[in-house]
């Protein structure tokens, strides 16, 4: 059986890496996990399980552009099918989307189109909404915007803050991170 190669970008706690590494998914193959920043946590958990790994710190580029050109380098390294923005908080250039037109996919805690952009947990709360949740969906030029693959709600409660609503988020993004990635390997998404 012909396993995905996948590349997964992060910049912190990793725990949807985390998710996806423990999900031990068949079809896939985690070839590198690559950080923005040296101190993100999921480069540790990514080691432990024999990922390797890079980090290429933004700081150390003068332009957005010379940074995307050289991930793109580093993720080309690895050949890989898809990619995997988990919890990777940068902005992308539209010549690197576009590069990976198809094969390219982020988790966003947020019911998509509702609550783009940051802090999407209080942005719920502060509309008062009874819903809210995380997508996964393809990126494209436009921030939050490309098609969704998987979305997942839960129940806003009146006692919720941003943290007890995003912890309950986070539970579901563990869920359908694996899903979406095994869907593409399964090739239903393309
Ligand atoms: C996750 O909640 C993810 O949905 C979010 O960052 C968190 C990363 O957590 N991503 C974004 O907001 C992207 N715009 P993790 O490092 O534990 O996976």
């Amino acid at each position: 059986m012909t396993k995905i190669p996948l590349v997964a970008l992060i910049s912190g706690r990793g725990s949807n890496l985390k998710a996806i590494i423990d999900a031990n998914d068949p079809l896939i193959e985690i070839r590198a996990v690559i950080s923005n920043r040296p101190d993100a946590k999921g480069l540790i958990y990514a080691q432990e399980n024999g990922i390797p790994t890079e980090v290429l710190d933004h700081k150390q580029f003068a332009t957005r552009k010379s940074f995307d050109t050289h991930l793109q380098t580093s993720i080309d390294h690895y050949q890989p099918k898809l990619i995997v923005l988990a919890g990777f908080m940068r902005i992308l250039s539209s010549e690197f989307v576009a590069h990976y037109q198809g094969r390219l996919i982020n988790i966003h805690p947020s019911l998509l189109p509702a609550f783009k952009g940051l802090n999407t947990h209080q942005q719920a709360l502060e509309a008062g909404v009874k819903e809210h949740g995380a997508s996964v969906h393809f990126v494209t030029e436009d921030l939050d915007a490309g098609p969704v693959i998987i979305q997942a709600s839960v129940p806003v409660l009146p006692d919720d803050d941003s943290e007890s609503l995003g912890a309950r988020v986070l539970i579901e993004e563990h869920r359908i991170y694996p899903q979406a990635i095994h869907w593409f390997a399964e090739k239903h998404l393309f």
